[in-house]
């Protein structure tokens, strides 16, 4: 049995789960694809960096090309990140014949069409299964589990560690600031952790399930996208009172042909399955025209999580290798790519106002709403002896964006509205 090499391309986290599992589970490995599956060479920045499994020193390598021109090496593992000099090793690997498994969702989500189209030409697999939600194998499940059915909804918590830091604001009322403190030093955080918390790393995977979900190539620009940097504990006390939890939500919603994405803090009705998905667990709820609600939960991240779904593509590789199918994958962006404009996009919303305590205030409120067409749901007015000024929160049935956008310009211009506090999207 002529053994598969990989190549892989990262030893750190995710790199040495490959290693593990690779090793760890080779027998179990090598009876579903009937060879052996064996780690030929490295490639990491520093060779001289003490690793936390053992590796032959000659594996090793700092120079890309060795592994991309190595005509020994079937598979290529890419889990160093990167995206630019990454896709270009990529597309040579590619050009070469050499199949590819990636965890890079900013990889994937600016450059999956091209590179997917270059291993198709190729007869080449490119599998991403690992880039969004680590363990959970949800690209897969998109692809062939829902393959015959009509997809509308797709909601997603799959950032990490934004949810564990609301996980943490909710719980033990903690503010945002010393969560976010924590979490770096617990290394859930990145040091620098502007992707994570200003939601652009949830809009990277947004833009890979929906192009999945809605067989139509959605791009990066297409989602609307706002992080968690102002949820305030005021909001969460105010979601937890009224039965709702917050969470970083991706949303990708699709109504006859027309789609919106968007990644927004939003509050999540607590009966909601996805509402108790907490700390750094992900989870992706789906909705299909036939099957209705589905909902899968797990791992998002992590080393071993992660590399079980990569070492299941590098399966998926050699099974495909065995039935001489590799890069047969039917076309997965079908579909014409129809956007939602703001007045398609409907949902209810949650406000929360500061204005004026006297007569009247509340009549101009309503009207503002009814001359928007946007009908409100409840109304609430709690004493606030402390504040010269009184404090509204409103929750509307469904709006338009479009109109919700125009009720707030109203209220900027409406000189008893002295703060507009708050504003969420409002789920289940
Ligand atoms: P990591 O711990 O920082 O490891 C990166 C590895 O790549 C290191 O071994 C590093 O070498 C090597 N490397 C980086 N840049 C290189 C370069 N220019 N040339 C040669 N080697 C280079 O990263 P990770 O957490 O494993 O993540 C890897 C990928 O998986 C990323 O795309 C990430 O988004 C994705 N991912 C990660 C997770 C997770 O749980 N961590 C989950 C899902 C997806 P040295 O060891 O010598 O520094
Ligand atoms: N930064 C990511 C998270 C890691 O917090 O979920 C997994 O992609």
């Amino acid at each position: 049995m002529k053994p598969v090499k990989v190549g892989l391309f990262g030893l750190g986290t995710v790199g040495t789960g490959v290693v593990r599992i690779v090793e760890g589970h080779h027998e179990d490995l090598m009876s579903q694809v009937g060879s052996p599956i064996t780690i030929h060479k490295i490639l990491v920045k520093d060779r001289a960096k003490a690793r936390s499994v053992s590796i032959d020193p000659s594996k090793l390598t700092e120079d890309p090309w060795e592994i991309v021109q190595d005509p020994e090496i079937d598979v290529i593992v890419e889990v160093m990140g990167g995206v630019e000099a990454t896709k270009e090793l990529i597309l040579a690997a590619l050009e070469r014949g050499k199949h590819i498994v990636t965890a890079n969702k900013d990889l994937m989500a600016l450059h999956g069409p091209e590179l997917l189209a270059k291993a198709q030409q190729k007869g080449c697999d490119i599998f991403y299964e690992a880039s969004v939600a680590g363990g959970i194998p949800i690209i897969r499940t998109l692809i062939e589990g829902f393959s015959s059915d009509r997809i509308t909804k797709i909601m997603g918590i799959v950032n990490g560690t934004t949810n564990y830091i609301l996980t943490k604001m909710s719980q033990e009322g903690a503010d945002y600031a010393d969560v976010l403190k924590e979490a770096q030093e617990l290394g859930y955080a990145e040091a620098d952790p502007t992707s994570d918390v200003e939601g652009l790393d949830a809009a990277r995977k947004m833009t890979i399930l929906a192009t999945l979900g809605f067989r139509a190539t959605i791009d990066l620009a297409d989602v609307d996208v706002k992080g968690i940097s102002s949820v305030t504990q005021e909001d969460i006390r105010y979601a937890k009172r009224l039965g709702y939890e917050v969470k970083l939500l991706g949303i990708a919603e699709r109504q006859d042909e027309y789609v919106s994405v968007s990644v927004q803090p939003t509050f999540v009705k607590t009966s909601h399955p996805i509402a108790s998905v907490n700390g750094v667990f992900n989870a992706v709820y789906v909705h299909g025209e036939a099957v209705g609600e589905t909902m899968f939960y797990g791992p998002g991240a992590g080393e071993l999580p992660t590399a079980t779904s990569i070492v299941a593509d590098l399966v998926a590789v050699v099974k495909n290798a065995k039935l001489g199918v590799n890069g047969r994958q039917a076309s997965i962006s079908y579909k014409e790519k129809k956007l939602k404009s703001d007045k398609q996009i409907a949902s209810k919303y949650f406000m929360l106002l500061h204005v004026e305590d006297r007569a009247g205030v509340l009549m101009q409120i309503a009207q503002v709403f009814a001359d928007y067409d946007v009908s409100i749901e409840s109304v609430m007015q709690p004493p606030t002896p402390d504040r010269k000024g009184a404090e509204l929160i409103i929750i509307t049935h469904e709006a338009s964006k479009d109109s919700m956008n125009r009720v707030l310009q109203a209220f900027q211009d409406l000189s008893t509205v002295r703060t507009i506090k708050s504003l969420y999207r409002v789920e289940g």
